[in-house]
């Protein structure tokens, strides 16, 4: 993950300005100078892909099309703003490659969720997933399971 995307986060889990219960209290024990020093530490690790069972080549390829060229339902190619192969795009957008299946189902129900409770911003990942289908989530999630970021 992108050491700038990792402060960035850290920072607004530290400040209350990006929600998670769990995240929040840990941010707020880091200095600035932690924050800094896990950031770069982070970035540098290149872990191999978790160990799962290999997911349907159909729901694979329909991830890939999605990421490179989006959905004719309006959903946006992926890595039009998640950057080349997934791996991230400066502070805003995260890397997604590699993440496992259910951290990708559950990340964008997760947005689904948000985007019912409050018109979504544009540009942002809450309305990106509010145009998703069910069937889209799963095929891009297993897509990224199996896509190293690089
Ligand atoms: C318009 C730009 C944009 C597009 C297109 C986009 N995303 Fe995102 N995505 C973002 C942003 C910004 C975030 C960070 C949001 C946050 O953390 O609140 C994000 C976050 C995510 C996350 C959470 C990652 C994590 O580690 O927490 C996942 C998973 C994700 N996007 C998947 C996708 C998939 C799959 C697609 C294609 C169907 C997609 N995104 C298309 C902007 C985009």
């Amino acid at each position: 993950m992108n050491a700038d995307y990792l402060a960035h986060a850290l920072t607004m889990f530290k400040a209350g300005t990006r929600r998670s219960d769990v995240m929040q209290p840990i941010a707020k024990t880091l200095s600035d100078a932690d924050i800094n020093a896990l950031a770069h530490f982070f970035s540098a690790q290149n872990p191999p892909l978790a160990p799962a069972p290999a997911p349907a080549t159909d729901l694979v390829t329909a991830g890939n099309t999605l990421a490179m060229h989006g959905g004719d339902n309006g959903v946006p190619a992926c890595f039009s703003c998640h950057g080349e192969n997934g791996r991230g795009n400066g502070q805003r957008f995260p890397g997604i490659a590699g993440e496992p299946d259910a951290f990708v189902v559950n990340r964008l129900h997760e947005f689904q969720v948000r985007a019912k409770a409050d018109t979504p911003k544009p540009g942002s990942m809450t309305e990106v997933a509010s145009k998703l289908t069910e069937e889209q989530i799963h095929a891009a999630a297993a897509f990224l399971s199996v896509t190293q970021p690089h």
